[in-house]
């Protein structure tokens, strides 16, 4: 199958593989291309495949996290030692996938199944099989993975949401269940267009929780009312204290995907016994720092001499349970659904799916690669 990648120029020649325009990601050139990766052999007999399946990619897409590997694998490339490097390197940590060859052991998917990745963590899913994010690679479009990672999703789910679904809908549903939100609570969400905060707010209007939303972006009429009835509100990225918004008050719970631009000002904004939960941050890479940065000043000692005093919890949060993923897809209503699909693109097009994902603050929900 045709697939993404990045490509290393100094080791291929760009003349033997079909180069797709340059990207950039935080002022540095990535290379990317289309190569050809065939079907690899997949012994379903042979003992050391008993527990894994062979799955095609039908569509994947990336997330924040990725945006620090994508572009650590395209410097390395333009290093000094680049002669190191690999010459291919694939990225993209969501995927929806078929299944097309399984080992003797797997009884919980049939060939053909449509499954996307169980990213659980900590707890491993199996013994010897590690927690967390199931791969790095799935543009590789072929994955040989374990079955305790992989989870079957429901026919009313399309191709374009089960690739953007497995992250957001574990760590957000995740998140909701540590902060145990009481009735009459009031919660707020930071970063609100990110991808993250969308399934944050999805689980919070299920539930009727009183949300308001702050963005540093603009939205339209028709996204604000994806969101509705929580309360959106405008900030600036240099705003110093939500105080300069005297009406927003004071929250409950705040939920929060990039605890470098937030923290402090989250805290300030708590309630006595308020919770403030976190599962991000910002700079994930030293090329990421902005001359904004220097407005989020996050001093640990009036951070902590805050919640210490109002009995404030601050937790943190990294995916979630088996049971998180299963509760966010039995979840999952197409008509209730408030998480969008920004936009579908060809391996073709995989040049513009990069650049969407990152370099376009208009994005509302996942870019997607659709391989079939
Ligand atoms: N630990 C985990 O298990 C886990 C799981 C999922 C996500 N995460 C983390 O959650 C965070 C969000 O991930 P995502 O994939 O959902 O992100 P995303 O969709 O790429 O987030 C984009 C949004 O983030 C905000 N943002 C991005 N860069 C910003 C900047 N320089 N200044 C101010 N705001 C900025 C903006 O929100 P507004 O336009 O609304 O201001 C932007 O629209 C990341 O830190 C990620 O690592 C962690």
């Amino acid at each position: 199958m045709k697939v993404l990648t990045i490509v290393n120029t100094d080791l291929v020649s760009e003349k033997d593989v079909e180069m797709l325009p340059d990207i950039s990601i935080a002022g540095s050139k990535i290379k990317c291309g289309i190569i050809e990766i065939p079907k690899p052999t997949f012994n379903e007999c042979e003992k050391e495949n008993d527990h894994f399946v062979l799955v095609k990619v039908l569509a994947f897409s990336c997330n924040y996290r990725d945006k620090a590997i994508i572009l650590k694998s395209a410097l390395k490339m333009q290093g000094e030692l680049n002669f190191q490097a690999a010459p291919f390197a694939f990225f993209g940590s969501d995927f929806v996938a078929t299944v097309v060859a399984k080992g003797s052991l797997v009884e919980n998917f049939e060939i053909g199944q449509r499954v996307i990745p169980n990213c659980a963590y900590p707890e491993s899913p199996f013994p010897g099989v590690a927690a967390g994010v199931v791969t790095n690679e799935a543009s590789k479009g072929w994955l040989r993975i374990h079955k305790s990672k992989l989870t079957a999703i429901p026919d009313n789910m399309d191709d374009a949401i089960a690739a953007s679904f497995s992250i957001g809908g574990q760590t957000s549903t995740s998140m909701v269940r540590k902060v145990n939100i009481k009735k009459g609570e009031r919660v707020l969400v930071l970063s609100g267009r990110s991808n993250t905060s969308m399934f944050i707010i999805n689980n919070l209007l299920e539930k009727n929780v009183d949300t308001t939303v702050l963005t540093t972006s603009t939205w339209s009429k028709e996204e604000i009312s994806l969101i509705s009835p929580a309360k959106l509100v405008k900030v600036e990225k240099s705003f110093l204290k939500w105080k300069e918004h005297e009406d927003l008050g004071t929250f409950d719970v705040v939920f929060d995907p990039f605890f470098d631009l937030h923290l402090e000002k989250a805290v300030n904004s708590l309630k006595t016994y308020g919770r403030y939960i976190t599962c991000g941050y910002k700079n994930q890479h030293n090329k990421f720092m902005e001359d904004t940065d220097k407005f989020n000043t996050n001093n640990l000692k009036s951070i902590i001499l805050k919640v210490m005093i109002n009995n404030m919890s601050i937790i943190g949060n990294c995916i979630g349970t088996s049971e998180d993923l299963e509760k966010a897809l039995a979840n999952y209503n197409p008509s209730s659904f408030i998480v969008p699909v920004d936009g579908c693109y060809s391996v073709e097009e995989g040049d513009r799916f990069v650049a969407q994902t990152y370099n376009n603050r208009r994005r509302l929900g996942k870019a997607v690669l659709v391989y079939s």
